[in-house]
């Protein structure tokens, strides 16, 4: 989930020989795009002097090309050890025989599945986790995955059908191997604010931690595969504040936050609000909230449901005259085509819409019952 093409940018590197993944449908199953180093940077940089030990543990749970890594090497003072783990065996040789040469001997490279590396070191209590991990629908997960990530929803206690991509499985099983210090500071897909189970893992799993920064760019975080990202430093403890905040970033290059809001988790269960109040005036906040208290929803008056898409209205929606004509009659169904159709009363009758038919409007939507159609059939042909 980052800029591929960006990262052919500035300094570090050597590692920048390392394998790219070329293709977008390899990509949807490998979730292997990497992190921008000035990303990276910015983000080692802000997350190391939160950890409170010395010699420090660090992992790394999907290295990719390592741009962590290299961001790492400028703090070597800082650390003990770094293992880093990758299911591409391909870029774990590459980076073991390129550190080796070239690096300290404290960095170990793991060719694993993170979900197996997890259940294999369950007992680990790192530091600091840090990293990008893969951006993986869950329609493209491997039967290892899927299997593993039934063990990691027993063992982290988190229901499994909050782990719909593999970024949020990634931090359901960080969290287990972070020491009762540890930071985990990831970089993560935007959807961990606008979707049911980012949401889902912002109240359940970053309340497991003291304090937890949220940075949300202004500009989109990885612009050339147009792909919106924040990047989260969630602390087990921490000496000052407590709680989650939403920290706005002009970029993720830079995690000077240019304003703050505090996340009232407990308030309600609905965080949407709580989440995007970051762009809004704390007026306007204010005012949607006392809305949302004060007045009845319109849930509580009537139910909705999605229309029907038939991605070719004008075929499939006809008139009562083509109707007739094709001799389609059984086979059609009544649906309200526009909008506009609907008269300025709350209430659509069954009158209104013979109505629309008379003026032989667009109304009988063509459907083949599957089940009935044999019967109907039969009917009409007598
Ligand atoms: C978004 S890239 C990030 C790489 C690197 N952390 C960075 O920031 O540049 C995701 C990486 O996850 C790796 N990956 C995908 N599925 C994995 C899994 N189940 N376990 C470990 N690594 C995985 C991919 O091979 C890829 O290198």
């Amino acid at each position: 989930m980052s800029d591929t093409n960006a990262y052919t940018q500035p300094l570090n590197s050597n590692v920048a020989m390392l394998s790219k993944l070329e293709t977008e449908a390899e990509i949807r199953f490998t979730g292997a795009v990497y992190t921008p180093y000035p990303i990276a940077k910015a983000l080692v940089a802000k997350a190391l002097p939160l950890c409170e030990v010395k010699n420090l543990k660090i992992l790394e749970p999907s290295v990719g090309d390592g741009s962590f890594i290299e961001a790492l090497l400028e703090h070597e003072m800082c650390f003990d050890n770094i293992t880093a783990v990758d299911i591409d065996d391909v870029v774990i040789q590459k980076l073991s025989k390129f550190y080796r040469k070239e690096k300290s001997t404290s960095l170990s490279f793991v060719s694993s599945d993170f979900l197996d590396f997890v259940s294999a070191n369950n007992n680990a209590d790192y530091d600091l986790i840090i990293g990008n991990p893969p951006f993986i629908r869950k329609h493209n997960f491997s039967k290892n995955f899927k299997e593993k990530l039934v063990d990691l929803s027993k063992e982290a206690n988190y229901n499994l059908k909050y782990m719909q991509n593999a970024w949020a499985a990634f931090v359901v099983a960080s969290e287990m191997l972070l020491a009762a210090k540890g930071i985990l500071a990831l970089v993560l897909p935007y959807e961990l604010i606008n979707v049911g189970y980012g949401k889902k893992l912002i109240s359940e799993i970053f309340s497991r931690f003291e304090q937890v920064d949220i940075y949300v760019p202004d500009e989109k975080a990885f612009k050339s595969i147009d792909q919106d990202a924040v990047i989260v430093i969630a602390q087990k403890k921490n000496r000052g504040a407590k709680g989650i905040r939403i920290c706005r970033a002009t970029d993720l290059e830079n995690l000077d936050a240019i304003s703050q809001h505090k996340l009232e988790t407990h308030s309600s269960n609905d965080m949407s609000l709580e989440l995007v109040s970051f762009l809004l005036p704390r007026k306007t906040t204010s005012s949607l909230k006392e809305i949302r208290e004060n007045f009845q929803k319109i849930g509580d008056f009537c139910t909705s449901a999605p229309g029907l898409v038939t991605a070719a209205n004008d075929f499939f929606i006809l008139t009562e005259n083509d109707t007739r004509k094709y001799g389609l009659s059984n086979w059609v169904k009544p649906v309200l085509k526009k909008g506009s159709y609907l008269t300025k009363r709350p209430i659509f009758s069954q009158e209104e819409m013979c109505d629309l038919s008379a003026k032989n409007l667009p109304t009988n939507f063509l459907y083949f019952d599957p089940v009935d159609s044999v019967s109907k059939d039969a009917n009409a042909q007598k």
